[in-house]
């Protein structure tokens, strides 16, 4: 089970490129089977999640052609299977946007019940609400979702919950139903605008994605297209973070600042100076973070995939701060980890209450699930001493060439596999 080590103590400095947003790319791969067309999408991000989806993809039928890392050609109009199997969903949720792309397409799929997951429950009820306005049949049969209908019509639909997956789920579906779909209380994410787009680039007939309604005309047919995922804001979240809590002065590159707003208020709110270009964010941190209050929310808001980014800054910062997780019910587990490394934190509820503390000892921790996996090797670069976190194969589905770039920006971290290893690299660093 590979790891990582990190030695603690150097701030971060220098230039991180960003790359391609996962959560855009994992739904646009999905649409991007909707054409008989030959679609070609750059700038995916290598990570193991999308690897899957790719995987997912040519089972069912569709040919997938890997160009570079981050650019591959889809053709789906070699589908022979509308069925998704359940070894998929267990390994990515995200698969399940194969649903909403193959009923829109065929009027008919079959895709694996996904489970909850290490942050919450995470149900689909508002996914099958969607379809079921559309005219589908929707039934639950033996572990599987099915989905039929003659036709899909056009509806007016309001989601209970603002969901990013179900209002791209359901939007897929919608692009190709008969007549005009009205969707209200939607998600507003950035990957939410840039699957629209994507749709739009394919002929679908997409507006207001991006406000808290989206009308959609649906087409018959979708055709060839040529696509770049916009960069990911989570990645630059994390890397702007890191900067916050090693007191370093970190710039991102390749970004979309007005993505990044909610971010970049909340690292000045705790203290730091923050340069925006047109391209790029830089993140100046001269001293110990301040304590703030922090609640996540929807987009605009404050994104609960940066709360344990966050978490960790405040469990350094002077004073005392809270943090409200709103959006999923488990997302508080990588606070016991910190409290292994000295942070001092008691949980109630959906809010954690944060007393800072001076400083982190290394310790031994383990990744509960992806965005607190990647805060905890953000604790290990700012703890005195050698932290080890393992289940890194959790921050290997979402972060491209992860510990890479922090090394290149200062940052004293290494992929191990044994103890053997562990030993070499306590030495190099002692
Ligand atoms: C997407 O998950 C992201 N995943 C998550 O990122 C992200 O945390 C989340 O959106 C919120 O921004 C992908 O895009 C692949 P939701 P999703 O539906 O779509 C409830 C990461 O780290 N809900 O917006 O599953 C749900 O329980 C991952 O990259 C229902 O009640 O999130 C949650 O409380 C983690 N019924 C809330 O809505 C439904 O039918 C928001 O969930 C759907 C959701």
């Amino acid at each position: 089970m590979e790891q990582y080590i990190i030695k603690g103590g150097n701030s971060l400095a220098g230039e991180v490129e960003i790359g391609g947003a996962k959560n855009a790319a994992l739904a646009i791969l999905a649409a991007a089977i909707m054409a008989d067309d030959t679609v070609e999408i750059d700038k995916l991000p290598d990570v193991n999640d999308i690897n899957v989806m790719l995987e997912a993809i040519t089972a069912i039928g569709a040919s997938v052609q890997r160009i570079d890392r981050h650019t591959v050609r889809i053709n789906g109009s070699g589908i022979t299977n509308i069925n998704i199997e359940y070894d998929y969903i267990k390994k990515i949720r995200a698969s399940y946007y194969l649903l909403g792309a193959l009923l829109g397409k065929y009027k008919k799929s079959q895709v694996a019940l996904p489970g909850g997951c290490n942050i919450g429950s995470r149900p689909i009820d508002q996914h099958l609400k969607g379809f079921r306005a559309l005219g589908a049949d929707v039934d639950i049969e033996n572990g599987k979702i099915v989905a039929e209908a003659e036709a899909l019509r056009g509806t007016h639909l309001y989601f209970d919950v603002v969901s990013v997956g179900a209002t791209i789920n359901v939007m897929m579906a919608a692009a190709m139903a008969e007549g005009v779909t009205i969707m209200e209380n939607v998600a507003k994410e950035p990957h939410v605008v840039d699957v629209a787009n994507f749709l739009n680039s394919m002929g679908a007939n997409i507006r207001g994605a991006g406000t808290d309604v989206i009308k959609i005309r649906g087409v018959k047919k979708l055709h060839k297209s040529e696509y770049s995922i916009i960069p990911d804001q989570i990645e630059a979240g994390t890397f702007m973070f890191a900067a916050a809590v090693t007191k370093g002065d970190v710039t991102v590159t390749n970004v979309i600042p007005k993505h990044l707003e909610s971010m970049i208020a909340k690292l000045i709110d705790i203290g730091c100076e923050v340069y925006e270009s047109d391209d790029a964010v830089r993140v100046v941190a001269k001293r110990r973070p301040r304590c703030t209050q922090v609640k996540t929310l929807p987009y605009p808001g404050y994104p609960t995939d940066m709360q344990p980014q966050i978490g960790v800054a405040l469990a350094l910062a002077g004073g005392t701060s809270t943090i409200t997780e709103s959006i999923f019910e488990n997302r508080f587990k990588y606070l016991d980890e910190l409290a292994r490394m000295g942070a001092n934190i008691k949980v109630e509820g959906n809010s954690a209450i944060i007393r800072g503390v001076e400083r982190f000892s290394g310790a031994r921790v383990s990744a509960p699930d992806l965005r607190a996996g990647a805060a905890l090797c953000i604790a290990g670069l700012a703890a005195e001493g050698i932290t080890i976190v393992d289940d890194i194969v959790y921050i290997q589905r979402g972060y491209e060439c992860f510990e890479e770039k922090l090394r290149s920006l200062g940052g004293i971290i290494e992929r191990v596999s044994s103890e053997k290893e562990i030993q070499k690299f306590q030495l190099k660093v002692s």
